[in-house]
């Protein structure tokens, strides 16, 4: 427990996984472990990011239960038309997906999401009124050479120009990953994490006059094991959550951290 008074966010970001059968055992279970201890909306927002192929049947799946449904990506171009493979905001939105990944490092290294592009994207998501999960890090070099705080800076200031002040408000969510933590066990250490965050909290003061009530979560291998101590961090507010959400014990586990 950090003291904040934001409610945390703990969300799941499933990637490519997992099969149909295995993400159904998930909201099975998901579900019996919220029956059997509730996990009130004062206490932490709960969230899933499945497979676009999947977003409708988990939501349906998870009805009646807090847990949100949240698109990894999407696309920056608008509304409906010509643009084969892709779901633009406008058409997430009709189909009652509220909550957006943009800018996870998996797709700025591996799947050409520029700066300009995030920017193009996010535009369109808070005018559908989408929440954006807009995630930021730096790589292992970047930290080994000092700049991880300016690359950190850098990537919220490059929204700036996109994001309005109600925006802020209510739509934007910040998830710092250092890349280097990512899916290698490696955790940022909690006062480095704690640090960081602190350091984006500067920052998004300094952009809006909302900065002091945006949600900033943290995500890198985190873990049952490591939740409780980056959850008491005064600027950690949640969790974004790669390998260990795939299983429901360990996401539950992960949420009961941040909402005690
Ligand atoms: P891991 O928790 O598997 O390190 O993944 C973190 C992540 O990339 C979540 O978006």
């Amino acid at each position: 427990m950090s003291g904040s008074t934001i409610v945390p966010w703990v969300v799941g970001n499933w990637k490519m996984n997992p099969t149909r059968a295995a993400s159904e055992q998930w909201t099975k279970e998901f579900k019996q472990l919220l029956q059997q201890t509730p996990i009130l909306a004062e206490q932490c927002h709960l969230a899933i990011a499945p497979i676009s192929l999947a977003l409708s049947e988990i939501k349906h799946q998870l009805s009646g239960t807090p847990v949100n449904v949240v698109t990894q990506d999407v696309s920056r171009f608008a509304g409906t038309g010509a643009f084969t493979g892709e779901i633009s905001a406008d058409l997430l939105a009709d189909y009652g997906i509220q909550y957006v990944l943009i800018g996870h490092s998996e797709r700025r290294e591996l799947l050409g999401d520029e700066p300009q592009v995030l920017r193009e994207k996010l535009k369109l998501a808070l005018k559908a009124g989408l929440t954006v999960i807009y995630c930021v890090g730096e790589s292992l070099e970047q930290r080994e050479q000092g700049t991880a705080e300016v690359v950190v800076l850098q990537q919220i200031c490059d929204i700036a120009s996109v994001v309005a002040p109600e925006h802020w408000e209510k739509q934007i969510i910040v998830a710092y990953e250092p890349i280097w933590a990512i899916g290698t066990g490696k955790t940022a250490s909690a006062q480095d994490a704690q640090s960081m965050h602190e350091k984006i909290r500067a920052g998004l003061l300094q952009l809006t006059s909302f900065g002091a009530q945006i949600a900033i979560l943290y995500g890198g291998s985190v873990k049952p094991e490591n939740a409780k101590e980056l959850a008491a961090c005064a600027d950690i507010n949640g969790a974004l959550v790669g390998g260990a959400s795939l299983n429901a014990q360990s996401f539950y586990q992960i949420v009961e951290a941040f909402a005690q």
